[in-house]
């Protein structure tokens, strides 16, 4: 890559239609958050080089929590440096709420990470399938145990959508808790862009999520967020939080940016949205199998007589970049092409992508 990211990049010289990576909402790029990332920098310096905890509060870090607040509508938010470590503050700070953890066979690595730090039981679970997951509780949990679900909101390469609903009945009675890694939800899914639990209509005291303002959004750095109460306490609880330095004053101010633009143009989600249903109706019409989603991740899995490598070449002479992903969390046994909507792509990029998938495959 050679240029800003976005609808369009220049690879290598050449200008290409962009499909790839996570910049959904094309923010990445956006002239607001790239004036308030040179005015953070020439009035601040780039960052703070100590933690939150010491001398290291900065009004910018409050200026991200208040857009992140009103974006999520929420009392409070922790912001860390990567998403990535999301899940880990999460089951580091209530350690002591669960006694087994549930993960989805395909989750990402992050969970499969914060799993393993716990030292707790780890089953995995049939991706999905909440039918297997209620096996697993009733063979594997002994009798008091609590568990905990994890799994992605919305998987990256795939683009499935957990179902949130039915791993909740049947965690609640148990007294278990549910943690989604939400990063490819946030920005994207539910009426104001929160994520899965929003799009599913679900706020529930057993269901909390972390996300990454690094791919929708369009800035950088991890989110939890929630009431006052609970976010305190996974601040105070986790390690991570007291022990990582911030982000940089520069991405943190980028990022509120993000955040405000995201929260005040609700035209972006909905253009994005428009611009799924054009790809996901237009590529169907050519044979392949795609759920009815708002998610703008599309995943063209291997099927047989088909090149998955052929397509991806013909279309990049065509100045068209997907991704062909063999072996990220959630692809598909055999790879498969990994298209990315933004809702900066034109309708006529997108018809010039389903023409060209449609002249390949
Ligand atoms: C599902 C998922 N969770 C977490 C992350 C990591 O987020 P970040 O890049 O902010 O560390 C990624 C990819 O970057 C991801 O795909």
């Amino acid at each position: 890559m050679e240029s800003p990211v976005g609808a369009q990049t220049i690879f290598n010289g050449r200008t290409m239609d962009y499909f790839g990576g996570s910049g959904y909402l094309g923010l990445q790029s956006h002239p607001a958050v790239l004036q308030a990332a040179q005015k953070a920098l020439q009035r601040y310096g780039f960052s703070t080089a100590t933690s939150r905890g010491g001398f290291g509060e900065h009004p910018i870090y409050a200026e991200l929590e208040i857009a992140a607040c009103a974006y999520f509508g929420a009392e409070k938010v922790i912001y860390y440096a990567s998403g990535y470590l999301g899940s880990a503050i999460l089951t580091q700070a209530t350690n002591n709420r669960f006694e087994h953890i549930f993960i989805d066979s395909s989750a990402h690595f992050s969970l499969w990470d914060a799993a393993h730090a716990t030292n707790l039981p780890i089953t995995p679970f049939h991706h999905l399938r909440a039918q297997s997951l209620a096996e697993h509780l009733n063979r594997d949990l002994r009798s008091q145990e609590r568990p905990l679900v994890l799994s992605d909101g919305v998987f990256p390469v795939s683009g499935e959508i957990a179902p949130l609903p039915d791993y909740l009945d049947l965690v609640k009675p148990r007294k278990g808790l549910v943690y989604l890694d939400d990063a490819h939800a946030v920005g994207v899914l539910g009426k104001n862009g929160r994520g899965t639990p929003e799009y599913y209509e679900i706020e529930d005291q057993s269901c909390y999520t972390s996300a990454t303002l690094a791919k929708a959004l369009g800035g950088f750095g991890g989110v939890i967020w929630g009431t006052a109460k609970w976010v305190d306490y996974i601040d105070q609880a986790s390690r991570i939080c007291a022990g990582a330095s911030p982000p940089p004053l520069v991405v943190t101010a980028a990022s509120a940016i993000a955040l405000e633009v995201a929260h005040t143009s609700p035209e972006l989600r909905q253009r994005l949205r428009e611009r799924v249903k054009q790809a996901r109706n237009g590529i169907r019409a050519l044979g392949w199998e795609l759920a009815d989603t708002p998610v703008p991740i599309l995943c063209l899995a291997s099927r047989p007589g088909v090149s998955l490598e052929r397509i991806k070449k013909n279309l990049f002479e065509q100045d068209i970049a997907i991704e062909l992903v063999r072996s990220y969390t959630s692809t598909p046994a055999g790879g498969a092409l990994r298209i990315a909507i933004f809702s900066t792509h034109t309708s006529e990029q997108i018809d010039r992508l389903i023409e060209a998938i449609g002249n390949s495959s």
